[in-house]
């Protein structure tokens, strides 16, 4: 068996710039070529443009430039995308960027029309025929429209309308070059019976075959030249263009070498096909049937399967469009959030197939609850305290025979096999999920090893363990089952998180990647005892939602994520229940907290937040002080109130008027309703609190 792979997204319409939905079938392409590359199956990843028709024609025209410019313009987005969320052949990603306008794809096209060109059907009839065509042509869609593919016009006279695009279509009567689509119903209906898995998923198989079964028309495959000129010329009658889906489908082939000897050197058509072919389910008939199809006429081998994914759509469900201002931008995306979040987020919030609500929100929630708090801390409270506890080496695994009794006193489950045959059986089941792609139950199943390794933690209560010198082996177990559930967690999430996988690795003093560890052959118990931790770092940092939502509504320019905490190099009992940054106490004494009454409080006129406060902290003059509470103290009621107030921070101005200072408040619950710190016992204006 072959112990290569190949898979392809489509290729994109060059256009229009970039997108969340561009974005998205690219990472996950690149995940599935991750994922191969680490079980060590040599692996080719195709993405890239489609760069021909008479879309890209008009685009063009619109803008002044050639098509050609065109093309060359919007593929610089492409790349810079690719390269910003590290999906370039320089961050491991794709192997190529195709381009139809390649001069070897030409070639490659050519020779396939020629092949289907000589080819007869089952039927016996000739593959190809030139016959004339009368009908209605959709350009962004790149399809003619049946009577129930588009909307019937108002007024008589104007044509139809795309009932996708909401654009008028084009009349088109013209000679054409058939491709006799008609006679392969039976045969491609065979494929999809005998090979339940090549359209994928079910649902998405059983459309494909009822729209088969419902009978297939002849697919007229080329334009005249004086209708469309961008493209590629039929061979031996330049008088027609193909029809791009004919030349754009022929990518995945040409890319890897077929109907081009420089390229078949370069990559090997024999040695990568049959692809994996990733597609929306937006173009699925296009792949699932029409490309078998030309492939069945040429006599060359169908793809290894057509996997259609489900589209984006905004928290209320609604198709994103520009018109709608419900798009992600992905400058936003790229501003405000890590690659590794955004893949993490698209990969467990879309069941894969059906179709998934993209929220910044929603991204914030995931990204501090299952990355920060969940996987992030997990890494940090376990390397922080084998820093402390162990001086910074794994400890040894063993829990010596006359120490057993006590620790399971304790309450510690001294049966290491418990988790490790937990963590095992994780692993079979997350790439059980993750090869029928079932990206989202993978990562449940990986989340539910950090719960029950924090789960180990809390029971074990490592930080107690310390004060008893009797327990030190113990404590040390339970610390090497948490780096070792760690070590195994950055294997299996390399695919999905190639850059906090390798931090996580790193910290954990690992040599070389996870990305060169075979997941099916990790063995518990081959973290090494003594090794030397790296430096500890959050692997993700918190995300400030408040802050992060106000500037993507304002579209206020942001960093892309808050910067990492400092290292920790000590660790308290904190660090165990889930605090993971720690300041030195000469950070906090730079904090002036002072004791302030209240003197006076109102409203600011139209800010309905805030209210302004004279604060006395026994200084010469009482401060004035903005606070954001407005919606949640009645003024009056404040007056006369003792309250902290970070008398040190640099003064600002909120809506004209200088704040001299800042109330300290909780915040707490989903919008971040303040509640005053105050003090229950008597205490003097101005005393420091320390
Ligand atoms: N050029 C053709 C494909 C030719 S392949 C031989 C094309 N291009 S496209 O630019 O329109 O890209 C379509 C693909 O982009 C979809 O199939 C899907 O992979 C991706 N997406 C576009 N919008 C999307 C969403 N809203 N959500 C998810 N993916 C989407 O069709």
């Amino acid at each position: 068996m072959k112990n290569t792979f190949y898979v392809t997204t489509p290729i994109y319409y060059a256009n229009t710039i970039p997108h969340l939905g561009h974005l998205y079938t690219m990472l996950v392409g690149d995940t599935i070529s991750r994922a191969k590359r680490q079980r060590g199956i040599e692996t080719y990843f195709l993405t890239g443009t489609d760069e021909h028709g008479i879309n890209i024609e008009r685009a063009a025209q619109k803008n002044g430039r050639t098509p050609k410019e065109q093309a060359d313009y919007v593929v610089r987005y492409f790349k810079q995308m690719t390269s910003e969320f590290g999906l370039d052949t320089k961050h491991g990603g794709y192997d190529i960027f195709m381009r139809t306008t390649e001069p070897f794809h030409y070639e490659g096209v050519s020779e396939l029309w020629r092949r289907c060109a000589r080819a007869k059907t089952p039927k016996g009839n000739d593959a190809i025929y030139k016959g004339h065509y009368e009908g209605w042509f959709c350009a962004p869609c790149a399809e003619y429209k049946t009577e129930d593919e588009y909307q019937k016009p108002k007024n008589e006279g104007d044509p139809p309308t795309c009932l996708i695009h909401e654009t008028p279509l084009d009349r088109v009567s013209e000679e054409s070059y058939f491709f006799r689509l008609s006679d392969y119903d039976e045969a491609l209906l065979s494929v999809f019976e005998s090979r339940p898995d090549f359209v994928r998923p079910d649902s998405r198989r059983n459309e494909v075959m009822s729209f088969v079964r419902g009978g297939l028309q002849d697919l007229s495959v080329s334009r005249l030249k004086t209708s469309v000129s961008w493209g590629v010329p039929v061979p031996d009658d330049p008088a027609h263009t193909m029809y791009v889906w004919f030349d754009a489908l022929t990518n995945y082939i040409t890319a890897i070498g077929f109907g081009n000897e420089e390229r078949q050197q370069a990559v090997g058509f024999e040695k990568f096909w049959p692809a994996m072919h990733l597609v929306g389910k937006d173009i699925l008939r296009f792949h699932a049937v029409y490309w078998p199809a030309f492939l069945l006429a040429a006599g060359i081998e169908l793809p290894r399967a057509v996997v259609a994914h489900g589209m984006w759509v905004d928290p209320n469900g609604r198709k994103m469009s520009k018109t709608l201002g419900n798009t992600i931008e992905l400058d936003v995306l790229h501003k405000h959030f890590s690659n590794d979040a955004i893949r993490y987020f698209c990969l467990r919030e879309m069941v894969f197939g059906q179709d998934g609500r993209f929220g910044y929100e929603s991204l914030i929630d995931r990204a501090n609850s299952d990355l920060a708090s969940g996987l992030g801390n997990l890494s940090s409270r376990t390397l922080t305290m084998i820093a402390r506890y162990c001086e910074s080496h794994i400890p040894s695994r063993v829990i010596p025979e006359d120490k057993l009794l006590l620790a399971k006193r304790t309450g510690v489950d001294t049966d290491e096999t418990t988790v490790a045959g937990f963590i095992e059986l994780a692993r079979d089941q997350f790439l059980m999920h993750f090869d029928n792609l079932a990206f989202s139950k993978a990562l449940e199943t990986a989340w539910s090893v950090v719960a029950r390794v924090d789960k180990m933690i809390t029971d074990a209560k490592p930080w107690d363990l310390a004060k008893d010198p009797n327990q030190a082996q113990t404590l040390g177990a339970v610390l090497y089952r948490a780096a070792e559930a760690l070590r195994w967690l950055s294997v299996l999430l390399y695919p999905v998180m190639p850059e906090s996988s390798r931090a996580m690795w790193s910290q954990l003093g690992l040599d070389g990647s996870p990305a060169q560890v075979n997941p099916v052959e990790l063995k518990w118990g081959e973290l090494e005892e003594g090794a030397q931790i790296g430096d500890v770092q959050p692997v993700f940092p918190r995300l400030d939602k408040g802050k992060i939502m106000s500037q993507i509504n304002t579209g206020v320019e942001a960093p892309t994520v808050t910067e990492p905490e400092p290292p920790m190099k000590h660790a308290t009992e904190a660090d165990a229940v889930g605090i993971t940054s720690f300041i030195e106490i000469d950070d906090f004494a730079k904090v002036d907290l002072r004791v302030g009454q209240v003197l006076s409080a109102e409203r600011v006129p139209k800010a309905d937040k805030l209210l302004l406060l004279k604060v006395d902290l026994a200084e010469e003059q009482p401060r004035q002080i903005l606070a954001g509470i407005a919606q949640y103290y009645e003024p009056e009621k404040l007056v006369g109130r003792k309250v902290v107030i970070v008398a040190n921070l640099k003064p600002r101005k909120l809506r004209g008027f200088e704040s001299q200072g800042m109330v300290v408040a909780a915040s707490y619950g989903e919008e971040g309703r303040p509640v005053i710190a105050t003090f229950t016992e008597d205490v003097p204006n101005g005393a420091r609190l320390k």
